[in-house]
């Protein structure tokens, strides 16, 4: 299995002279993403999600254990030629924006024609191609995000790392920049993307990973994440709402839940009374649900493991 990302076993403290104690932002994190996937990084503030980038990044070595990305370890630097990287805060020199992608490319080893066509595209991706000419200190927060993203795909990257890419987009260009990532997931590329927008999540990602406090609480498919609430809901027709006590009148239809084990003996009872079933679904939460109620509250000690719950 070729992996585009590995974490194992890596633990981060931040020490300074100001704490007596370090902070622990990441405790035995293990994470593995495959090629060609795109993968959410999830999280409430402070769990450790940019800290896990940085290593990735190489911006700075773990306290303990290791990790490859695109098969080398963290932080070599030809590697990072092949990767994009949007930070959290984009902040950019105050050039033009043609000229601030320029830059980067340039960084990434671009140059020449390949250089112009690299800002060309990027610029174009991001639906900045008519502001090329603009410098960037006049960029709204929304068009320096977008900014960000063009400096990530300047060099045609085999792995994009984005931190938080869409906040500050309006729904407009996140339903583009949406189109943007499965675009480049069907060129067989892969994407690392941390976000709170879990509605944006729930859209674009095959995978996922919860992490709080320094630890992974969860990983998986959304389809397994979001599947098992152990309820399923009937709806019928034909039927009095009384028969079902919290049930729900919906025009002529009758909805309510039952758990899956007494999804026999509901549809029996509906046929009992001479109604008919319309529809049986298991009931999926939101990602939202589960990310609440694995982040709150404080978690017990948990160990990372590869799919469904940790324990
Ligand atoms: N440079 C630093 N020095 C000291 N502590 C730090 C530093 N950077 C991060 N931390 C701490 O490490 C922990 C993890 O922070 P991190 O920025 O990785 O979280 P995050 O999941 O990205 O949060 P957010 O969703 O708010 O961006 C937090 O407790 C934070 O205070
Ligand atoms: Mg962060």
């Amino acid at each position: 299995m070729a992996l585009a990302l590995e974490y194992e076993g890596i633990s981060k403290e931040y020490c300074s002279w100001s704490r007596r104690r370090p902070v622990r932002a990441l405790q035995q994190f293990s994470l593995s993403v495959e090629r060609g996937e795109v993968f959410g990084f999830l999280g409430p503030n402070g769990a450790g999600k940019s800290t896990a980038i940085h290593l990735a990044m190489g911006f700075m070595r773990p306290t303990s254990g290791a990790g490859r990305m695109l098969a080398k370890p963290f932080g070599d630097a030809g590697t990072r030629r092949r990767v994009g990287f949007l930070a959290e805060n984009v902040s950019l020199y105050h050039r033009r924006a043609e000229a601030a992608i320029g830059f980067y490319g340039g960084l990434n080893g671009l140059h020449g024609p390949a250089l112009d066509r690299g800002v060309k595209s990027a610029l174009e991706a991001v639906d900045l191609h008519s502001e090329a000419g603009r410098s960037v200190s006049q960029f709204s927060r929304g068009m320096l995000q977008r900014m960000g993203l063009a400096q990530a795909l300047v060099n045609d990257p085999e792995l994009l790392i984005l931190d938080e890419p869409t906040s500050a987009l309006d729904p407009a260009a996140r339903v583009s920049i949406r189109e943007l990532l499965l675009g480049f997931r069907n060129q067989g590329k892969t994407i690392f993307l941390s976000s709170h927008l879990l509605s944006e999540v729930e859209l674009v990602c095959d995978r996922v990973a919860i992490l709080s406090h320094g630890r992974l609480l969860r990983i998986g498919t959304l389809k397994e994440m979001l599947a098992t609430t152990g309820q399923v809901e009937i709806v019928a027709h034909s039927i009095s709402n009384t028969v079902f006590t919290d049930s729900m009148v919906d025009g002529e239809r009758l909805r309510f839940t039952v758990p899956i084990g007494r999804q026999r003996e509901a549809i029996e009872r509906v046929w009992s009374e001479g109604g008919e079933v319309v529809s049986i679904n298991p009931v999926r939460r939101s990602l939202e649900e589960l990310f609440l109620e694995l982040t709150n509250p404080v978690p017990n000690d948990v160990v990372a493991g590869e799919s469904g719950t940790v324990s």
